[in-house]
């Protein structure tokens, strides 16, 4: 394995190298990579992409949704994405586009709305659980967030949200599936509030949209968080995360082409003529929109649903071994296939670092830990890392 300090390139050659050369010095380069394969990410809300969904990738990797008038198929394609993805969310008249990620059409999304209220020092209620990407959205489109509590169950505090509003309230956003904790917002509630108070509400599932419309067919509470609550007006919904499609491909879905209109801008000078773009991006990739839609039309509901399935099966699998962990508790009961743990006795973040030492990667919060069970990781993982965590404990505690 390089070391941390293996010399680093810094020139491009003047004279090219040998394509085999360049493999080898990658593979070396490129070693201390953590995998997916290995079991060891349990951290992370992406995963290995399907492989019939990278072999589509690569195959269309030269698409430019960006310049729709030279690929009009693709963006059809891109439309029908995003039908699919409506009809998965209650709404299959929804518009939107394939973009790079949650942050992305979070940053779209209250662009949106900020556009549609048309109102000076802008305001979003956001839940303190929401993730940064509402910070780099506020920032850039000059709106202020105004942090709700959470409740005991950690969801958005609805009768907090609903005192923060002001007249300067542009959008309040509910989360379906927090980073930290996978917890689904009241989104019922908020719906009604924002419909009484005329706000837009955008809802964050980036991570959950791809997991709670399978909750009730797979005999678990259903959960409503989608457009079938009439006062959502957006949802987020990445196919890169539980979706299992290569990166980038997150989703933005608006529950109508109105609300795409607020942020849509011309182009002029592209072959096609005038034509217009409602992402932040200009060029963007072609490829993720069709490997999405692939993927959708091979798997079909009934095999995310497996994939669910199968997540949610696992994480009890890890609850149970937690919870027989002494010293280790759960900081809730997971909704989603996302677990947080914390401890009386030890400090998190000391047992971060002995299983950083041994190769796991989960994630530190302020006062817990968080473990994120996807498509990757098999029994036999979650088996070799309760036993390594057991082993970190009783020393941590002697
Ligand atoms: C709830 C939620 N929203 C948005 C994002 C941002 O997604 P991305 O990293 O694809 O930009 C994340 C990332 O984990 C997330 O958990």
């Amino acid at each position: 394995m390089p070391s941390e300090t293996a010399q680093r390139t810094n020139k491009i050659p003047e004279k090219g190298l040998p394509q085999d050369t360049i493999r080898k010095e990658l593979e070396a380069k490129l070693q201390r990579d953590l995998t997916y394969s290995s079991g060891k990410i349990l951290c992370s809300m992406c995963t290995n992409p399907h492989s019939f969904a990278k072999q589509i990738y690569w195959k269309y990797l030269e698409k430019n949704l960006g310049d729709p008038s030279l690929f009009p198929a693709s963006a059809e394609l891109e439309q029908e994405t995003i039908s699919m993805l409506g009809s998965l969310l209650s709404n299959p008249k929804a518009s939107g586009s394939i973009v790079s990620g949650g942050t992305e059409a979070n940053i779209i999304a209250l662009w949106a709305a900020r556009n549609l209220a048309k109102k000076e020092r802008g305001e979003v209620i956001v839940p303190v659980s929401a993730h940064y990407s509402f910070d780099k959205a506020s920032d850039l489109l000059n709106l202020k967030l105004i942090k709700v509590k959470l409740n005991r169950r950690f969801q958005m505090d609805v009768k907090a949200a609903e005192k923060a509003i002001t007249s300067r309230t542009v959008a309040i956003v509910g989360v379906a599936g927090s980073t930290g904790l996978g917890v689904v917002d009241s989104i019922r509630e908020l719906s009604e509030i924002a419909s009484a108070n005329d706000i837009y509400l955008h809802v964050d599932a980036a991570f959950g949209g791809f997991v709670l419309p399978f909750l009730k067919e797979l005999g678990y509470k259903p959960l409503d968080f989608d457009f079938s609550l009439p006062g959502v007006c957006s949802i987020t919904i990445d196919p890169h995360k539980m979706g299992l499609a290569p990166i980038p491909a997150g989703g933005i879905l608006f529950r109508d082409a109105k609300m795409t209109e607020a942020v849509s801008m011309k182009v002029p000078y592209l072959a096609g003529g005038e034509t217009e773009h409602s992402t932040v991006l200009g060029t963007r990739s072609g490829a993720s929109a069709v490997a999405v839609w692939a993927l959708l039309m091979n798997l079909g509901r009934a095999g995310y649903a497996a994939v669910v399935e199968r997540c949610l099966g696992l994480t009890w699998k890890l609850v149970e071994g937690i919870q027989r962990i002494d010293g280790l508790d759960l900081v809730t009961k997971p909704t989603l296939n996302v677990v947080g743990v914390k401890s009386d006795t030890v400090d998190v973040s000391l047992v971060f670092q002995e299983l950083r030492k041994r190769g796991w990667a989960v994630s530190l919060f302020l006062d817990y830990l968080r473990i994120v069970i996807m498509p990757h990781t098999k029994q036999s993982h979650i088996k070799r890392f309760l036993e390594d965590l057991q082993r970190i404990l009783a020393n941590l505690r002697t």
